[in-house]
Parts: structure tokens; sequence; C-alpha cells
């Protein structure tokens, strides 16, 4: 039995660690209503997961590869100090009002910095020494991010990718034309030879792998 995919155990887990709190919940339930692909979202455990990483390191400047609704922004900003600045690059301009509007309700808000665009445009033009930086935007381009923001990480600094086991076809020869699939494996492939990195994967959700910069 796989723990992380048991039904009753998700129940069990998500009955048996902080809420997500009223925003959260709001945000997911307008996400599910309202936007396409809601399973996007890094939901309840992950959430409370970055959280903790954040109260863990206390990190300063943050970046976040794929904004999609802020669910992940905000529960990083939740964990992070009060003068944490977190930068969050979204390419869907028809997700700003969204995004906005959640942000806006909360004086953690206030943290994030919010660039629409292509994050391969706007990555060079970030003058910052992350010390978090969560990579879950596109599948296919995930070493094209990794190697724009490598030495912008500041050595101890965390990087986490997201979707990483990418529902178990990492294990698959994937066809040529599947894209996603292929991205993924090649990032994985570059990780793990990458000596200038500690890197661990976590079987959690879509796979999270915590990659730590020596
Ligand atoms: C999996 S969702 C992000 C989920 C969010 N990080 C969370 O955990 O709640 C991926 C997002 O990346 C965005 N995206 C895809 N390609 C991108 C790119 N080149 N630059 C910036 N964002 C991109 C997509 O539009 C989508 O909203």
């Amino acid at each position: 039995m796989s723990l992380e995919n048991d039904k009753e155990i998700e129940a069990y887990i998500l009955s048996h660690i902080d809420e997500e709190g009223e925003l959260l919940r709001e945000l997911n339930r307008d996400a599910h209503v309202n936007l396409l692909k809601p399973r996007m979202l890094s939901g309840h455990l992950q959430g409370r997961m970055l959280k903790m990483f954040c109260r863990m390191m206390q990190p300063r400047f943050i970046l976040e590869i794929g904004t999609y609704t802020a669910y992940a922004t905000l529960c990083m900003a939740e964990g992070a100090a009060d003068d944490a600045e977190i930068h969050t690059i979204e390419v869907n301009d028809e997700l700003e009002d969204f995004i906005m509007k959640y942000l806006h309700k909360t004086k953690l808000g206030d943290k994030i910095h919010l660039h629409i665009g292509d994050a391969e445009e706007i990555i060079p033009k970030l003058d910052y020494t992350f010390d978090l930086v969560f990579i879950d935007a596109n599948k296919r381009h995930y070493v094209e991010y990794y190697d724009l923001v490598f030495d912008k990480v500041r050595p101890g600094g965390l990087i986490i990718a997201d979707n990483t086991l990418w529902d178990g076809h990492v294990l698959e020869t994937a066809k040529p034309s599947d894209k996603q699939t292929i991205g993924i494996q090649r990032f994985n492939d570059v990780i793990v030879q990458d000596t200038r990195v500690e890197k661990v994967i976590l079987p959690v959700r879509d796979g999270l792998t915590l990659i730590w910069k020596k």
C-alpha cells in the first residue's frame, strides 16, 4: 500500500495538521468553480509544508516560478517573516485579477510581488539573492528555470521543485510527443548528477524535490 495515495490516510493527515484557514479554503473553492485545472494549486498538505519550510528557514527573498492562483504564494507568505519579499511569476495574464483579488484580501499580500510574463524572460531581470525558490511552472522547461536561477540562490539556499514524480510517468519511456514527462525526467537526471547541491525527493502529492545549494 502506498500511504501517500491512500484516501483515508490523506483524510487522516489533513485532520491532524494545521488547517489551511478560511482565506485559502475560499480561494480553493473559487478556483474549483471558476478556473481551469484547479488541481494545479498546491492544496492543504503541500501548502502547510511550504509554510513550515518558510517557518524553519526564515527566507528573506523568495522566488516562485508559476503562481497560478497564488495559493502556494500565500502559504509561503504565512511562514515568512514580516520583512520577507516573495516574487512570483505567472505567464497567464488572465489570472491576474483572480490573484490580485486574494492578495488584496490579506495583509500577507504586502509581501508578495506579482510579475506577469514568461519566467525565462523575467528571471534574468530580478536582481536579488534568493534564499528559497519554488519551481512550479512549465514542466518542459524545469532545467532552463534551474539554470537561470542557480546563480541567484545563496549558498545554503533551497530550491524546491514540484511535480517531479509526474503522476508516476517518470518511470515510463515517454513518447517523443510527451514533452512534459521528458522535461521532468530530464530535470531529475540533471539534479541527481549536480554535485553543487544535495537533493532528496519527497513522495508527497506529485513529488517534491528539495535541492540544497552547498
Ligand atoms: C502548477 S501551476 C502553479 C501552482 C502554484 N505554484 C501553487 O502551488 O499553488 C503552474 C503555473 O505556471 C504557469 N506558467 C507556465 N509556464 C510559465 C512560464 N513560462 N512563466 C511563468 N509562468 C508559467 C501556468 O500558467 C500555471 O498557472
